[in-house]
């Protein structure tokens, strides 16, 4: 597929997850293969602008983190234009603008004829940036604001005529959240209310057979993903297989997450040196750690790391300590192995129990421009 003009190698992106998805967890996911396109986290665009150094560490990337897209959040037409351009000059392959749900302040209002010239505004600032820069320029939404309005469509539409190159949305209202089941249908209005430009379906795709049943059921010509590719930095090699030959690859074994996990902290203390990476891979290693089985001490271990000594010396314990939960062949028994991930719209049953196992925490942040 492909976005404006840029040819990718797989249907398959890396969502932005703001405080996570940085360069070294770029980086990791990229080299498992599978990953056709990434997006920074959320910048500020006035930040930006002003060469802020915590927005400049934002869009830092490296030659092996291609193809990359800068996404941007504002309001301002101009400083959006501008920060656009500015990620051009840095080498963005594309840039993408945080809609979160654009439509709030209409829907306070009471919608109507101010919902269209809130898409008129946002349109314009669209516009604007599209016809500043040569990349390709894409837009993140969700669906609407709530199940009775639900503004993606429309929206999508409008963006497509003023040049938007691709449609990202995320199939949730507002309302939601990030709670219940993602709304394959709404996916599906988005993809069939434009005619030019590739929608990327995005939300709660946890497996490879998920991503194929989001593509089969919406139309959608790409899937992003986001929480998922934390407990999985597999999971784009996977998919990709699988919608490339039909098969399933297996599940990555203990010795392969220990490798990864291990590569994504270097990669952390190479990038950020060793005090900040070491502090940054606390809220990364417990997610690699939940998909490993009983790993609580080791999980306590990991959110206090300091050095990276400490990390070798807590895996070094872990591994004596998981001996009585696995076969000769050091793989978890069956009854301790985690179970299979779900995603929310594969379920046939809202079962309190299996939601609880399979649901994805949502650290804190600004979710409402999510
Ligand atoms: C911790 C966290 C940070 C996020 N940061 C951003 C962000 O910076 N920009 C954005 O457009 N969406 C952000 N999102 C939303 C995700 O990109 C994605 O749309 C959402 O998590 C659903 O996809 P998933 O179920 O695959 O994670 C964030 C979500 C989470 C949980």
């Amino acid at each position: 597929m492909r976005i404006g003009s840029i040819e990718i190698s797989s249907p398959l992106f890396l969502s932005p997850l703001a405080g996570y998805t940085n360069l070294p967890m770029r980086l990791t996911v990229r080299e498992l293969g599978g990953l056709g396109w990434a997006t920074t986290d959320l910048v500020n665009a006035r930040s930006l602008i002003e060469r802020n150094p915590k927005a400049l560490q934002l869009v830092r990337t490296a030659p092996a983190d291609r193809p990359l897209a800068v996404q941007l959040f504002g309001a301002v037409p101009e400083e959006m234009r501008d920060a656009a351009i500015l990620c051009q000059e840095l080498g963005a392959a594309s840039v993408d603008i945080n809609m979160g749900c654009p439509v709030k302040k209409v829907v306070r209002i009471g919608g109507g004829s101010a919902m269209m010239t809130e898409f008129a505004k946002t349109a314009a600032l669209a516009r604007g940036m599209v016809e500043a820069v040569k990349i390709p320029v894409t837009a993140k939404m969700r669906l609407g604001w709530d199940d009775e309005n639900i503004t993606a469509p429309e929206l999508a539409r409008a963006l497509e005529d003023v040049g938007i190159a691709a449609i990202f949305i995320h199939g949730r209202t507002r309302a939601q959240g990030f709670s219940g089941r993602v709304n394959l249908g709404g996916i599906r209005q988005v993809v069939t209310a434009v005619s030019r430009v590739p929608v990327i379906g995005n939300g709660d795709v946890t497996t490879p057979e998920a991503a194929k049943h989001m593509i089969n059921e919406t139309g959608c010509a790409g899937v992003s993903i986001g929480r998922g590719a934390f407990y999985d930095p597999w999971i784009f090699r996977r998919t990709d297989h699988l919608l490339r030959t039909g098969e399933l690859l297996p599940e990555p074994s203990f010795e392969e997450r220990v490798r990864v996990m291990t590569r994504h902290l270097e990669l952390m203390i190479e990038i950020f040196g060793e005090e900040l990476g070491c502090r940054m891979f606390r809220k990364v290693g417990p997610w690699y750690a939940k998909r490993l089985g009983p790993a609580k001490s080791f999980k306590n271990a990991l959110v206090k790391l300091v050095r990276r000594d400490d990390f070798d010396r807590a895996l070094e314990v872990f591994r004596q300590w998981r001996a009585p939960y696995c076969d000769a062949e050091g793989n978890l028994l069956p009854r301790f192995a985690p179970g299979p991930m779900v995603a929310s719209f594969m379920r046939d049953d809202d079962d309190p129990a299996a939601l609880a196992r399979d649901a994805i925490p949502v650290p804190k942040g600004p979710v409402d421009v999510w």
